[in-house]
């Protein structure tokens, strides 16, 4: 396991967590596991329940609907949000096309985060208004 400072340094390197403090990092690095999952390995699959959000550290996830590629998730990016803001059955299957790192949030600790880490809530709703935009791209005519 990496000691708690190293986790630290791990957190601040992420674009999502560049504008915490030490303290909030410090925070962040409680409420949050560290999980190494090989190829393969499914997260969230489309129509269940779940309960956890998750942030990638290493590696590369495939998004995917009714089996097509919606999205190539990497590095720096998370998922798993939108079941858990509105308690609704996960939107899309995302899937380990590598060895992954992800940092793993449980619900509880998600909503922890979201009312104790101003900079992270404003960075994950930008990221839900981009994937918006990006919906009605494709989906106006
Ligand atoms: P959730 O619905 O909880 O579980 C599946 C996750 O896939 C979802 O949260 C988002 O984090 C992610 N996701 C859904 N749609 C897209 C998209 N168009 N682009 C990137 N990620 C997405």
């Amino acid at each position: 396991m990496r000691s708690r400072d190293a986790k630290i340094e791990l957190l601040r390197s992420v674009a999502l967590f560049g504008r915490c403090t030490r303290k909030e990092l410090a925070r962040l690095a409680a409420l949050s596991d560290e999980v190494e999952v090989p190829a393969g390995k499914v997260m969230t699959r489309e129509g269940e329940p779940g309960r956890e959000f998750f942030v990638i550290l290493e590696g590369r996830a495939k998004v995917s609907r009714r089996g097509r590629r919606i999205a190539t998730l990497e590095r720096g990016a998370f998922f798993g949000e939108m079941a858990l803001l509105d308690q609704g059955p996960r939107s899309a299957t995302v899937e380990a096309e590598s060895p992954m790192t992800l940092l793993v949030l449980s619900d509880r600790n998600f909503f922890a985060l979201v009312e104790e880490l101003p900079s992270v809530t404003r960075g994950i709703l930008r990221g839900l208004a981009v994937r918006l935009r990006d919906h009605e791209k494709t989906h106006t005519h």
